[in-house]
């Protein structure tokens, strides 16, 4: 795959505010991001609007929107819980789904996470499904196989994820990972995350098995974002 054609995806977290969104843009457009890459920026909830004004008005086609997670309901009596149905207007394409910290710090289990992608793909969100290697095969068979085509993997290991520990594993170790996920999920395009910043990027991106990166900390500064 061609350096062109790869994605970089950015993952705020729960960082930023509304005042923060145009000085991100400043320092992003200052540094010159690659035209061709298509990045995807998923800010916090509250964000997406402010985030999406600044894409349009900069004219920045190469860039989309997304989300950090989705609700399992659709519209309803879901107190607290952002649905797709929500989010329409917006502009959002993309939305990560099953992200260590969700796992972590909100109990969501693998069977959760597959309800997320089937409400995600049932309003045309392309999910980002985050996946630890350990947890690969049994996430894949929660989903069909219309569903698994229709997905982006990211094989983001959670010793390597910047604060968790942020331990990077040598590439081979990454590739062979790869390409063992890539087989639960029938070649679905696969990204790379975990410590991702602008020194170590390339080694990733030029990857042919590797389609992408997802990234969290090197992501919160838009000039940073821009370099890798
Ligand atoms: P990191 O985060 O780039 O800060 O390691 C990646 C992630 O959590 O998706």
């Amino acid at each position: 795959m061609q350096l062109e054609q790869k994605i970089i995806v950015a993952n705020w977290k729960s960082n930023h505010r509304i005042q923060d969104v145009p000085a991100w843009f400043d320092a992003f457009v200052e540094q010159d991001p690659k035209t061709t890459v298509e990045y995807i920026l998923c800010p916090p909830f509250p964000l997406l609007s402010a985030v999406q004004t600044e894409i349009a008005k900069r004219g920045l086609t190469q860039v989309s929107l997304g989300l950090q997670d989705i609700s399992a309901f659709g519209a309803g009596a879901y107190t607290g819980a952002t649905s797709a149905f929500n989010v329409q207007g917006l502009g959002v394409t993309h939305v990560i789904v099953g992200h260590s910290e969700r796992r972590r710090y909100f109990d969501e289990t693998s069977v959760m996470v597959a309800q997320k992608i089937e409400a995600a793909l049932a309003s045309d969100l392309i999910p980002i499904l985050c996946v630890d290697r350990d947890e690969a095969e049994k996430q894949a068979e929660l989903l069909t196989a219309q569903q698994r085509a229709r997905i982006i993997v990211a094989y983001e290991p959670v010793h390597a994820i910047s604060t968790f520990g942020g331990h990077e594993d040598p590439i081979e170790t990454t590739l062979s990972a790869v390409e063992q996920i890539s087989v639960f999920f029938d070649g679905a395009p696969l990204i790379y995350g975990g410590s991702v910043d602008p020194e170590n990027s390339l080694t990733y991106l030029q990857q042919a098995t590797i389609h992408g990166v997802l990234v969290g900390s090197s992501s919160l500064d838009g000039g940073k974002f821009a370099r890798l």
